[in-house]
């Protein structure tokens, strides 16, 4: 069985959801369907799709987080018997809907968000090691329950390992002069802290000291959690199980994650894809899914200018119009 979170809500300016209009208009097609938010974080996505819905919607919160699921659940005295929170990863997501909705029919399921990345409360509980702004223990894991905090992986990593995961998390050009400034430091006197990273990143002297100070942790953190292979499985699940008519939203804040997103989306979107010189379709290849909107959506400018976290936001929207074998 899912774990059950039981703990009441604390409340509080948890973290404010980005282009929660625009996912509830995109998303909801059916007051009375089912609805995963695959990252349910404090909930704010959660709570407006909910509003959204009559009393027979359900809502199923995912969420690795523990924190997070314990802030969620205010969710389910203010929705009575149609939350479901459930805690953990991407990869197990086929698993913990089924978990989540025994028996469910699965045409009911009517849509799946991804809000990626981490919650404002994650970065600025300093002891989540999350933020180069305060210093504390250099942890970064979203689930404290499982896997590696970023010291012990720094700690084990090699200098040519590290400047690997630096250029291709944080896609910053000085990833070796900074690799081998954190080693270094590591090999000298231990890193353990946020200020110990932060420091050994301003040693290499760079032009742009917090641009590169964000690249450099989100790399760490996107290896630390593994983000992108999570979210590749929590894609390829969300994908099978939506029915016909069923939609997909997610929110991406940067672009590895939003490539990752399209070249998914593009290849389930297209036809045919015999070559030009083929008289007649051999491949038999239909669109499985279409984009609800021409162009991705980015946040307004009044939100971008209340909310800092949304200036990145890139929102894709797709609903699944056919399910054949041959995709
Ligand atoms: C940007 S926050 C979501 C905020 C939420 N939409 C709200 O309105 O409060 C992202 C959340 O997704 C969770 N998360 C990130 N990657 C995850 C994964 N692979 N599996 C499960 N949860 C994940 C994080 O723990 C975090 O709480």
């Amino acid at each position: 069985m899912p774990e059950t979170i039981t703990t009441t809500s604390g409340g509080g300016d948890f973290h404010r959801p980005v282009m929660a209009a625009e996912v509830v208009v995109g998303l909801v097609t059916d007051p009375s369907g089912v609805y995963v938010d695959a990252t349910v974080g404090g909930g704010g996505h959660s709570r407006a799709i909910l509003r959204a819905l009559d009393s027979r919607g359900t809502l199923i919160g995912l969420d690795r987080d523990g924190e997070a699921l314990r802030e969620a659940v205010a969710l389910e005295s203010e929705f009575p018997g149609r939350v479901i929170l459930v805690r953990g990863a991407f990869r197990d997501l086929s698993r913990l809907m089924d978990q989540a909705m025994p028996g469910r029919d699965s045409r009911a399921l009517r849509g799946i968000l991804f809000d990626l990345g981490v919650s404002s409360h994650q970065i600025d509980m300093a002891d989540r090691g999350f933020s180069y702004h305060q210093d504390g223990p250099l942890d970064m894991r979203m689930d404290r329950s499982n896997g590696v905090p970023a010291a012990e992986m720094i700690a084990r990593v090699s200098e040519a390992d590290l400047a690997g995961i630096i250029r291709k998390y944080g896609e910053e050009r000085g990833a070796r002069r900074i690799a081998r400034s954190i080693c270094r430091l590591r090999d000298r006197h231990g890193l353990s802290t946020t200020e110990d990273l932060r420091m050994a990143v301003a040693d290499t002297g760079p032009s742009h000291p917090n641009k590169t100070l964000a690249r450099v942790f989100q790399a760490v953190r996107m290896q630390v959690n593994d983000e992108l292979s999570q979210l590749d499985s929590g894609l390829n699940s969300a994908i099978e199980s939506l029915p016909t008519g069923g939609r997909l939203a997610v929110i991406s804040y940067h672009s590895i994650e939003d490539r990752l997103v399209k070249v998914k989306l593009t290849a389930l979107m297209r036809g045919c894809v015999c070559p030009p010189r083929m008289p007649v379709c051999g491949c038999g290849r239909k669109p499985q899914f279409r984009s609800v909107h021409r162009k991705a959506l980015r946040a307004s400018r009044e939100e971008v200018a209340g909310n800092r976290r949304a200036r990145s936001a890139v929102l894709r929207i797709s609903e699944r119009i056919r399910s054949d074998a041959i995709i």
